[in-house]
């Protein structure tokens, strides 16, 4: 039983860190496509990967913790008494990914949204739409995201104190 969560929890963990590659990827071309035809393809590829990573950074926090819990690891580590392992620094680390979603994703996803459907009711590439793309604060907390996401799977596999 415990076999099945910890390769659960490591399946749905793969899952977020490639759907956060992909989406990056995406997004990408995105940014850089020179076409609205090509903008409004590949934002409406992005979809899926957008919704596979809300759905797996929040299955991948309740495996974990299921995890944890069915292994008697204390993944609050000081809190519970034990010493800053892999597996507290991960929890802390990830917890710091949670506030972005509603103080950048959100707002900053309607704002893309509402450029790009002004942009494709005006038929044009509109600079508000060029600068929703380039949003400074999206791509430092895509950057932060992904950067975190990557050290939490590196601290799984490698345990390394
Ligand atoms: C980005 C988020 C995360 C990813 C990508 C991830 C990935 C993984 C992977 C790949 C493993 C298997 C490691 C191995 O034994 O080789 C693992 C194990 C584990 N993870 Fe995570 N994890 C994440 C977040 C969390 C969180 C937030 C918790 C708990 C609060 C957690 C708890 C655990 C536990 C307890 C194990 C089992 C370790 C063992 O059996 O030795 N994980 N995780």
């Amino acid at each position: 039983m415990i076999q099945v969560l910890v390769a659960s929890h490591a399946i749905v963990g793969a899952l977020f860190l490639g759907a956060l590659v992909g989406r990056w990827i995406v997004l990408g071309l995105a940014e850089r496509a020179t076409s609205l035809i090509a903008i409004r393809a590949l934002t409406q590829a992005a979809v899926p990967f957008e919704r596979t990573v809300i759905v797996s950074s929040l299955l991948v926090l309740v495996l974990g913790i299921m995890t944890a819990i069915a292994q008697g690891r204390p993944f609050l580590g000081p809190l519970q008494g034990a010493p800053v392992d892999w597996l507290f620094t991960s929890f802390v680390l990830y917890l710091t990914i949670v506030p972005l979603v509603p103080f950048v994703f959100v707002p900053r996803g309607r704002l893309l949204d509402a450029a790009l459907e002004e942009a494709i009711a005006r038929d044009v590439i509109t600079p508000e739409l060029i600068a929703a793309f380039r949003d400074p604060m999206v791509r430092a907390a895509h950057v932060y995201e992904l950067a975190v996401v990557t050290i939490v799977f590196a601290l799984m596999v490698g345990k390394p104190f």
